[in-house]
Order: C-alpha cells, then structure tokens, then sequence
C-alpha cells in the first residue's frame, strides 16, 4: 500500500475551519439590522413627536390669536358705538365741538372708557386724531398727544380696513433658562372710529387701537409645549433604555450560542482531523509492524548463532533486539490511537487496577525513589468499564508521573472516591515537576510531548478511553509542585 504524507494537507486536517467568519457573519447580520431599524424608529419617533408638538402649539397658537382678534374688534366696535352715543353726541350737542384737549371733556371721555373697558380682557384703549396720526387719547396717560405712534395699521384704519399686529417675546426656553426673555406677548387691533350709522359704514373719525395682553396664554402655551416634549423625552428615553437592555441581553446570549457553535465546530473539526490522522497513522503503522516483527525474530535467531560466528558481538544483537521491542511498543501505541478497541463492560473495581499497578510498578518505584499512597476507599463500588483499557488508563498517567518525578523522586498518591449515583472518582496525585498553564491546554492533543523518547498518545488514548466510559478526566497542576489527574466515571462524572 502506497501512502504519501503530502495527502494529508492541513486542509484536510482542518476541513471547513474557513467558513467560520462566513457562518458568524450569517447568525449577525438579522439581528444587526432588527438593532438598526429598532434605534432608527426610536429617533423617527422622537422627531415625529418633537414635529407634533411644534405642529400642536402653532395651531393653538393660531387659534389663541384669531380669537383674541375676534374678541378686540368686537369690543372695539361696541366702544365705538358707546363712545358715540355716550360722549361724542351729548359733548357736540353741549359744547358745539370735540375738543379732547379741554380737560372736561377728556376726563368724561376716561370716565366712559374706563366703564366700558372694566371687566374686560382689555390692557389699553388708544385713540388716535382722524386728521393727523396723534393719539387724541389713551388709557396710559402719557401716551396722550404722542406723534406718529400709530404706523401703518393707522393708515390702514382710516381706509376702513381693520388690521392687527401681534408682538412677542420670549419662548419655551424662557420657562427652564433663569436669564432668558420673560414671556410677553400683545395683541394690538387698529379699527376705524367712524360716526355711527346703525348697519351702515359712517364717517371715519378717528382711529381705535385696542390692545390685549396675551402673555398669560403664551406662557400656558409654552408651558404645555414643554411638558409635552419632557413628556415625549421620557417616553423616548424609557424606551431607548429597556430597548439598549434588550439588545445587549440578545447580543450576550447571541455571542454565547456563537461561541457554543464554535466549540462543536471546533470538536467536530478536531474529530475530523483525529480521524484523518488515524487513518494515516493506522496505515504507516501496519505497514511498519510486520518488517519489523520480523526484523526482530531474525535478530533473535542471530543472538543465538552470533556467539559461535562472531564471539563478543552479542551485545550488537541484542541492542537490535530491544531498539526492535522499543519500536514495537510505539507501534502498539500507534494502533491503538488510531484504532480504538471496543470496550468490554463488566462490572470492576478502580481500587483493584490501583492495587494492580502498585505491585507492577513497585520495582520501578523503588528504583525512582517514589513512594507510592495508595488512599483507596473501602466502600467503593463496583463500576461497569472496560478492566483492561481503564488499567490502561491509570497505567498512562502514572508513568507520566513516574516520569516528572525522575529527578529527586516524590510521592505518587492514588486516591479513589465513590461519587453520588454510584460513580467513583479517581486521583493520581504525583509531587513532579508540575506544568505551566499554557501546557496544560496542549497535553491531550495528540502527539504534544516534551519527551525525547515519548510519542505524546499517551494522554490522547487516555482521554479517549475515559470519554468512551462516558467519564471525564481533569487535571490540576502547579509548576514545581506537582499535578493531580482526576478521573470520573459513572454517577455524576459529567458534574
Ligand atoms: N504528571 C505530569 N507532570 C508533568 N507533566 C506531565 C504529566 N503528565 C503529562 N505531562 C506532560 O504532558 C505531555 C504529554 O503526555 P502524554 O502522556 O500524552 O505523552 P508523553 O508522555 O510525552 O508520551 P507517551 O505517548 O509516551 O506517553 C508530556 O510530555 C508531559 O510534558
Ligand atoms: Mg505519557
């Protein structure tokens, strides 16, 4: 059988790990866009209610004014007539002519005025002189004889058009800004004074401006506007913050189903890979396992003869002899890497493989200068595995410890535990040369070793041993004092 490394490129050890940017990007984007729409409509929604308002408040605004225009006019038109029949006639009959500037006269006028004028939503009464623009009279005294006061609605009202002019001040920000324009807002309506005639238009006499103050109305605007647009940012803001927790609780529990469907892609690539190399590893090992079984039969057969060919040369036989054992062993290691056994189940006793390994290894112990504790607990149950492969198990680990302690010896402790649903636990504790951090996470990769004469399987076999149980196996290790393995079967090994 030809086998040619160059076919196991990484690609085919890593099958499908390219596609994981592509995969993530897929799970994201949906949500990235219900995020995107969800803010955007927070922000058109604040906008619409902020357009509302403004909308809400010029309308009323409008309304406020039209009526207010309704109001002065009327109530200019009836001061007219009053004005008319109560002064202008009874002064023209008793005196021949209007003159506002006999003293008399004006004060019986003020009396009039300030009669019609009480009680009503009315701040100043103006007249202004039909011949010239000066104000003939005014609720405020010093008014009384001003010059060209009265602009172009004056102009307008002696045409017989009635005109109005609306001054304001202030805005919403006047109520929340200390130093800002107070709120001030007049509505002035300039009508014609005209000589009454009933239903009919008369002679224009004069001009009357009456003014509102609507600064009142403003400020209740205002103060409307403004508890509609904290109202508005309330809302916004309650919703933009339970929105803000939805999103990041989704976006936590979208990154945590992301980095679940990683790992199992990572597993399943790491299975593919683990499979591809068995495949690889189980081919070059058959084909290395009978040449060299029978290079080591035939250098047998050469101990046996070379001391009578070539005495003195027995040693080179036997190197070929135990390199050829060596090698076999690491081929068995290789096969059963790559070609698991099944597992035979019967019900057994991890503190009997304990018991076992200790009187095998007790020679290799004592040559080490380990000591070895066995703390096997009486009460252990009987636990359905696989005796042999299980042996196998601690067989590997303890080496592995027997290896880290190689410099000054130490203590390997076995220690085994019966767990909560009939499960066992057990511990092998050595006092070796302990591992970083970082090697922790590569030592059950297959082929990680630091050994010069190890394959780096051990653990990999190890750990595919234990999970074929539906066990686990744990490690615990400090640097420079020693690591402890934990192997968990049955019961709650998964805990
Ligand atoms: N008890 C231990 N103390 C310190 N290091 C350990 C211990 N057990 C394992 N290691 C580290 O983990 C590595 C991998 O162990 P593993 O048994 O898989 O391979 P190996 O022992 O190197 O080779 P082999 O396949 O012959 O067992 C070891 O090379 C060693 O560096
Ligand atoms: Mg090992």
């Amino acid at each position: 059988m030809k086998f040619h490394l160059s076919d196991f490129t990484k690609k085919s050890l890593n099958p499908g790990s390219d596609t994981d940017q592509q995969e993530d990007l897929g799970g994201q984007q949906p949500f990235a866009l219900v995020k995107y729409f969800s803010f955007t409509s927070l922000t058109v929604i604040l906008l619409a209610s902020l357009v509302l308002t403004w909308s809400f408040s010029q309308n009323t605004r409008k309304t406020i004014l039209e009526r207010s225009e309704i109001y002065s006019r009327m109530f200019a038109e009836s001061l007219n007539r009053q004005v008319f029949y109560l002064f202008i006639l009874p002064t023209f009959v008793r005196y021949g002519r209007i003159a506002l500037s006999d003293p008399i006269q004006f004060e019986q006028l003020d009396l009039i005025i300030t009669d019609i004028t009480r009680g009503m939503n009315i701040k100043s009464v103006t007249i202004f002189d039909s011949r010239e623009n000066i104000i003939s009279y005014a609720t405020e005294a010093a008014l009384v004889g001003k010059r060209n006061a009265g602009g172009i609605e004056y102009q307008k009202a002696l045409q017989g058009e009635s005109s109005t002019v609306f001054t304001s001040s202030g805005s919403v920000l006047s109520l929340l800004l200390p130093g800002s324009a107070p709120v001030s807002s007049q509505l002035q309506t300039y009508v014609p004074f005209r000589r009454d005639r009933g239903a009919m238009p008369g002679e224009i006499m004069g001009v009357v401006a009456v003014t509102q103050d609507l600064s009142a109305d403003m400020k209740a605007l205002f103060s409307l506007q403004f508890k509609i647009i904290l109202f508005s940012l309330t809302v916004m803001a309650i919703l933009f913050a339970v929105l803000s927790a939805i999103v990041i609780r989704a976006d936590r529990i979208m990154e945590a189903r992301a980095q679940e469907r990683r790992e199992l892609e990572k597993q399943l690539h790491e299975s593919k890979r683990l499979a591809a190399l068995g495949k690889m590893i189980a081919s070059v090992s058959h084909e290395i396992k009978n040449p060299l079984g029978i290079v080591r039969s035939t250098a047998e057969i050469i101990a046996k003869r070379i001391s009578k060919v070539a005495p003195g040369n027995e040693h080179l036989a036997a190197i070929i002899v135990q390199e050829t054992t060596r090698l076999d062993g690491i081929v068995r290691e290789f096969l059963d890497f790559a070609r698991p056994k099944d597992l035979t189940l019967s019900p057994g006793s991890l503190n009997s493989l304990a018991e076992r390994m200790a009187v095998f290894m007790e020679a290799e112990f004592q040559k080490k200068n380990i000591r070895p504790l066995l703390e096997l607990d009486a009460a252990m149950p009987d636990i359905q595995m696989d005796g042999e492969q299980m042996y196998q198990v601690l067989l590997n680990i303890v080496f592995n410890a027997v290896h880290a302690m190689s410099e000054h010896g130490g203590t390997l402790t076995v220690r085994t535990n019966p767990l909560p649903g009939g499960g066992a636990v057990m511990e092998i504790a050595d006092t070796g040369c302990g591992m970083s951090a970082e090697k922790l996470t590569q030592i059950f990769i297959p082929f990680y070793t630091d050994k010069n004469r190890g394959t780096g399987l051990g653990l990999a076999i190890t750990k595919n041993i234990v999970e074929k149980h539906g066990g686990t196996i744990s490690v615990e290790s400090r640097e420079g004092e020693g690591s402890t393995f934990s192997v968990r079967l049955g019961g709650g090994a998964a805990a």
